[in-house]
């Protein structure tokens, strides 16, 4: 499938950006299959101390154009309980820390206490009427007592609101933290260089 093609159906076509290139549909498939029959609702981790409310729907969080390895991740979001059913127009905020593992802005509260350009490597994306979302970025970086994450805030209308961590597959400093195998991601660098993953994520209802 070319790329226009797979981000037509994942209802994104419009806001496509440079480096979103094309997944493989089968192997996306095969994950979401074997992701969903080993795991249930997706366990909840800290907010952390680097949480920024009010952050833009963005494909690309990278504004700032930082040095780094580009890296898409995909997904898919399912109701916890009903393990068939995607959950469309849900909201997930990400944020996470640049190649040195230095998050910008080192804080939290609202964009609005920061000035636009200290403010970057977050922003929030709503999955499709499949339950799909995308976004890109750069690999986050480790900083000193954490293996390397992307953090998550979900939000959709009938779910319990989740916040959790995905990690990185061969990342030895998971196991520091007893992290469970649904939340560890096989990122795979593609021929373009580029880090791809697939992040399928379990709500509980209300
Ligand atoms: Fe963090």
């Amino acid at each position: 499938m070319d790329r226009k093609k797979f981000l037509k159906n994942l209802g994104f076509g419009l806001v496509a950006t440079p480096i979103i290139t094309s997944i493989s549909c089968s192997s996306k498939d095969d994950i979401i299959k074997s992701t969903t029959a080993a795991c249930g609702v997706t366990k909840s981790d800290m907010l952390g101390p680097y949480y920024v409310s009010g952050s833009s729907q963005i494909t690309n969080l990278n504004t700032q154009n930082f040095s780094g390895d580009k890296i898409i991740v995909s997904g898919k979001l399912y109701g916890g309980e009903d393990k068939s059913k995607p959950i469309a127009n849900a909201m997930i905020e990400v944020w996470h820390a640049d190649s040195d593992g230095i998050y910008h802005p080192v804080g939290d509260g609202n964009v609005s206490d920061y000035k636009a350009d200290k403010i970057t490597l977050r922003g929030f994306v709503n999955t499709n009427a499949e339950g799909d979302y995308i976004f890109e970025s750069i690999r986050p970086g480790v900083y000193p007592g954490r293996p390397r994450h992307f953090h998550y805030k979900i939000t959709a209308n009938g779910y319990k609101t989740l916040v959790t961590q995905i990690y990185f597959k061969g990342d030895p400093t998971t196991a520091d933290e007893d992290i469970d195998s649904c939340r560890i991601i096989d990122f795979k660098k593609d021929t373009n260089g580029i880090y791809k993953g697939i992040a399928v994520i379990h709500l509980a209802s209300n």
